[in-house]
């Protein structure tokens, strides 16, 4: 199957420091997942090479068989824009806007007509449950319906793969695994691709499969791994 996304020896560093030192990775579509590592191993720095928010410094990224180091400056905002979707972990929601006017904000950016943009948002309400809370402004909401809005957002320019750092960072267990639930949907029903940073084996045993990053490194890939919370711990301590 075409890799959606594929990085073949990347390295990158700031400064002096290096903080991946050769990795390749491919990411096929349907595939579900998890990035795991002690803080500062390089997971954020990785997703944001995975989605074409910074360049590696060595090293190639493709997307969908295209070397993006061969695309134009507004050939990769486009990808980045239609085919990929980011989730955070602080939501990056903007407070003097409605949660509608932050999920509609990437179409009217995008000079998207706004009504089809709308039809297209209610579709995602099944699986959001966020119909109650469009007339809001983000702070009127729970750390949990922010994350939902977040994910509507990135939704809404039907993504083929989307990133997620540490998406459920800042919930507590229940509103965490809402959210867990909501990207298995999300993955299974509409076909998206995750990649997800997480530091929380019982959220990584939901993947198919968790990549350990150690020393800048691909360290293991554990695949098959569902309701494997105990060997995900195991191979934490290990990294
Ligand atoms: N823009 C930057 N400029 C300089 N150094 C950076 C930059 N971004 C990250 N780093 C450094 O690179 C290393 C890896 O950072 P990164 O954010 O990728 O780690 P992480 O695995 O996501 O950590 P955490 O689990 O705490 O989020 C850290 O030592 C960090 O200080
Ligand atoms: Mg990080």
């Amino acid at each position: 199957m075409e890799p959606i996304i594929k990085v073949t020896s990347i390295t990158k560093n700031y400064g002096q420091q290096e903080v991946l030192k050769g990795i390749d990775l491919q990411i096929e579509a349907g595939d579900f997942t998890c990035i795991m590592g002690r803080s500062g191993c390089g997971k954020t720095t990785l997703l944001k090479i995975l989605g074409l928010m910074h360049p590696p410094t060595e090293g190639d990224v493709f997307f969908k068989e295209r070397l993006t180091s061969e695309l134009f400056p507004d050939e990769i905002s486009d990808i980045r824009r239609r085919k990929i979707g980011f989730v955070f972990q602080d939501f990056n929601l903007m407070e003097s806007i409605t949660v509608r006017e932050n999920i509609l904000l990437p179409a009217i950016l995008d000079k998207q007509d706004t009504t089809e943009a709308e039809e297209r948002m209610v579709q995602f309400f099944q699986v959001l449950r966020i119909e109650h809370l469009l007339d809001k402004l983000p702070h009127e909401l729970s750390v949990g319906e922010k994350q939902r809005a977040a994910i509507c957002r990135a939704l809404m320019n039907e993504p083929e793969i989307i990133l997620a750092d540490e998406p459920t960072g800042n919930l507590d267990s229940n509103a965490g695994a809402e959210v867990i639930n909501i990207f298995q949907r999300i993955n299974r029903e509409l076909g998206i691709t995750i990649v997800m940073i997480t530091h929380d084996s019982k959220v990584a045993q939901t993947a198919k499969d968790v990549i350990f990053l150690k020393d800048g490194q691909i360290y293991d890939r554990l695949i098959n791994i569902v309701g494997s919370e105990a060997k995900i711990a195991e191979k934490m301590l290990e990294v």
